[in-house]
């Protein structure tokens, strides 16, 4: 798989949608009958976690486990190539549930389908869009965030954002920005508007890093602004190196929504820190047992995060910043 790779930010990114999945059914337990799930990049039923070969449920599994109440539409995308395997072992664990497993492009398929879900459109609505890379198109988002435009609340989307590929694929070294990957940012965001952040970028006027923030505010700032979504909530997640991989963005309505992704974030922000130490010191096990050699400096790990501080929250929620480019239009 491109670009993802099954580390201890896997497991943790799973855990943060088991739980919340789990609120968002309790939350309209005995309120309604319907509940739907859509999971636009769902990937296989289980997973390997490369360092400890543990078991990892994947997130159409996680989907499907939540019982009390469940899901009862549930909708999986996933390429032509590998929908087959992913559903014959779904029906095969799940050999009593409804669902559906769509092969395609979801950026296609997933306007058609809303289609068919209109008649349910009261029912509330979770979308995970969980990409390798570029590949969630904003007519995508749109398309989901239209579908309960007319209700008080709309669907509430977890969209994991690659902020760091931008700075990946928008050099800086003087050669020229591919016209596929220029197309799949346009495609991304619905706008050449990340031009503006590039060339700031290019005319040296920001560091990478703040390249990297404004990427991911425009994100946020459009699903706010042009999609309409009360809350975008960013959380930064980082590889066992310390060097930051993507941020899990979710956008909601709802004031219990927004209050228990804060609480889930600012529990795996305090916890990741950790989880990386320990998968960095297992990584050295493994490899020190592959060389034959033990390390000269045992068990000590570089200092990667400040120590927490008494009373510290991990996560506070701010709202994302008017960008630049509009802020001088002014
Ligand atoms: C990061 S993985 C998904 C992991 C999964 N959500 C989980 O947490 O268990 C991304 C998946 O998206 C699939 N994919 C890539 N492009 C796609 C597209 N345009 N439409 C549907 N699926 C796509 C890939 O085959 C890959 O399995």
């Amino acid at each position: 798989m491109a670009g993802r790779t099954w580390g201890y930010w896997t497991s943790g990114k799973l855990d943060i949608l088991r739980r919340y999945l789990d609120a968002f059914t309790t939350t309209t337990k005995n309120k309604v009958s319907e509940r739907i799930y859509i999971d636009a990049f769902a990937g296989q039923a289980e997973n390997r976690d490369r360092l400890t070969g543990e078991a990892i449920e994947g997130s159409a599994r996680i989907a499907l486990s939540i019982d009390d109440p469940p899901f009862t539409r549930l909708h999986f995308f996933e390429t032509v190539e590998r929908a087959p395997k992913l559903e014959a072992v779904l029906r095969s664990q799940f050999p009593s549930r409804q669902f559906e497993v769509h092969g395609g492009d979801c950026n296609e398929l997933i306007p058609n389908v809303l289609g068919t879900l209109r008649d349910v459109s009261w029912a509330p609505t979770f979308a995970f869009v969980d990409p390798n890379g570029m590949e969630a198109a904003w007519s995508t988002l749109t398309a989901l965030a239209d579908f309960r435009r007319h209700r008080k609340t709309k669907i509430e989307l977890w969209l994991l954002f690659a902020s760091p590929m931008f700075t990946r694929v928008l050099r800086v070294d003087g050669s020229e920005v591919r016209p596929e990957d220029a197309e799949a940012v346009d495609r991304m965001y619905g706008t050449g508007d990340w031009r503006y952040i590039y060339e700031a970028r290019l005319a040296s006027e920001i560091e990478p890093s703040e390249a990297r923030d404004e990427y991911l505010n425009l994100m946020r700032w459009r699903l706010e602004n042009d999609l309409g979504y009360k809350w975008t909530h960013p959380l930064e997640v980082r590889n066992e190196q310390g060097s930051p991989i993507y941020h899990m963005v979710f956008a909601t309505d709802h004031e219990v929504g927004t209050t228990i992704m804060s609480d889930l974030y600012a529990r795996a922000a305090a916890e990741f820190p950790a989880m990386r130490k320990d998968a960095r010191r297992l990584r050295r096990r493994l490899d020190e047992k592959a060389h034959g050699v033990r390390s000269l400096f045992g068990d000590e790990e570089p200092v990667l995060d400040a120590p927490a501080k008494p009373g510290e929250r991990f996560y506070e929620h701010e709202p994302p910043w008017r960008p630049r480019f509009l802020a001088s239009e002014e």
